[in-house]
């Protein structure tokens, strides 16, 4: 039995949003300071320019679009490098924390054609046909209802409007059939105890946070976890790590050991797609000319890498914006493939 399946027999659950559970407390988003978004862009670091060849791919995805929507912005990204393409950008996101972090990265950033608003995708709050171009960083996947999102985005789209997003591919990122990782962390007067169980079939993932009255006992167990470095922890938390079901720290034993401490249970579930199972909700969703692509990052950081080793990226700084743009063009040479992200195109006909 794995974790999930014994918090499932025996503890009551409430439904949550991945937008609540996940992203609301998270200190950031992203694993690295984004270019861009959380700092400056940087022509000496290799990595901007791979996320250059992505905005790039983005604005190639997107044509001549003047007024873009990016669908759950988290802190920032893409809307944020694309707003200094575009003339007008709306950043999307339901979590108030993310938010606030991607107004205060706007104003950082010194852009005032950036307007970031608090909603979900499944109910935009924008007339019909008000947007020339959406885009998205694997977002969609994120939604309660990632098909209601879709349609969302058609109707704010005009027509001839583009689509562009990057969907997390899970099937690649599992090295298993099933990966749980857990956490336990305290909280004022309670325990957290969190786990992420992701698995290959069916594809999903679903996220636990069960809060319990942190006695002696549980506070004892939560020092005993040792930390580990990770950019999803909450403010405080130890960070998620691989738990085996009979993890005597994190496993099944500690959950039943404090089962009768438990003050409340919440869980959000997500069902993630294939690159063609992506296409098909997408065309449901009454967009028209849906092409996957692979990852366009990943053949910009060979590229990127070899100048960088090459020692010509500072060189080529003054071109940087004309470079990666070019080179973001090139996503239509890639294959989706075994990448960890798959990139998407459409257009509302
Ligand atoms: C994986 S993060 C990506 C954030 C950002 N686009 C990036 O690439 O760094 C997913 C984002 O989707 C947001 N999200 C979750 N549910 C959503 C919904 N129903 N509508 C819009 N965004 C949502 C989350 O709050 C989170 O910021």
């Amino acid at each position: 039995m794995t974790v999930e399946g014994w918090i499932r027999d025996h503890v009551p659950l409430a439904a949550a949003s991945s937008a609540e559970l996940r992203y609301e407390r998270m200190v950031r988003q992203g694993a690295e300071d984004l270019p861009g978004v959380h700092r400056e862009v940087d022509p000496c670091n290799p990595s901007d320019w791979v996320d250059g060849a992505l905005i790039g791919a983005f604005l190639a995805g997107l044509g001549d679009a003047q007024r873009v929507l990016d669908v759950g912005t988290g802190d920032g990204w893409p809307g944020l490098p694309l707003a200094r393409h575009v003339p007008e950008v709306v950043a999307l996101d339901p979590s108030p924390r993310r938010v606030e972090v991607a107004r205060a990265n706007a104003r950082k950033r010194g852009l005032p054609n950036v307007q970031v608003v608090c909603a979900p995708a499944e109910a935009l709050p924008f007339p019909d046909g008000s947007f020339d171009g959406v885009v998205a960083g694997t977002a969609f996947e994120q939604c309660r209802d990632p098909l209601r999102a879709l349609k969302e985005a058609h109707r704010v789209l005009r027509g001839g409007g583009r689509l562009a997003a990057t969907f997390e591919d899970l099937a690649a990122q599992l090295r298993g059939p099933v990966e749980e990782r857990a956490e336990l962390y305290l909280d004022r007067e309670a325990a957290v105890y969190r786990l992420v169980h992701r698995s290959l079939s069916p594809l999903r993932e679903a996220e636990y946070e069960l809060r319990f009255r942190a006695e002696d006992d549980l506070r004892r167990a939560a020092a005993a976890v040792p930390s580990v470095p990770s950019f999803v922890r909450a403010a405080g938390g130890p960070g998620l790590r691989p738990v085996a079901p009979d993890d005597p720290l994190l496993g099944i034993p500690l959950v039943e050991r404090f089962r009768d401490l438990l003050l409340s249970a919440r869980y959000f579930e997500l069902r993630h797609r294939s690159p063609g199972e992506a296409a098909a909700l997408v065309e449901e969703a009454g967009f028209r000319g849906v092409r996957v692509y692979g990852n366009p990052a990943r053949l910009a950081r060979d590229f990127f890498l070899g100048l960088h080793e090459a020692g010509v990226l500072p060189s080529l700084a003054p071109h940087m914006d004309a470079l990666t743009r070019a080179f973001g063009r090139l996503y239509e040479a890639l294959p989706a493939g075994k990448t960890s992200v798959f990139f998407l195109v459409a257009r509302r006909p």
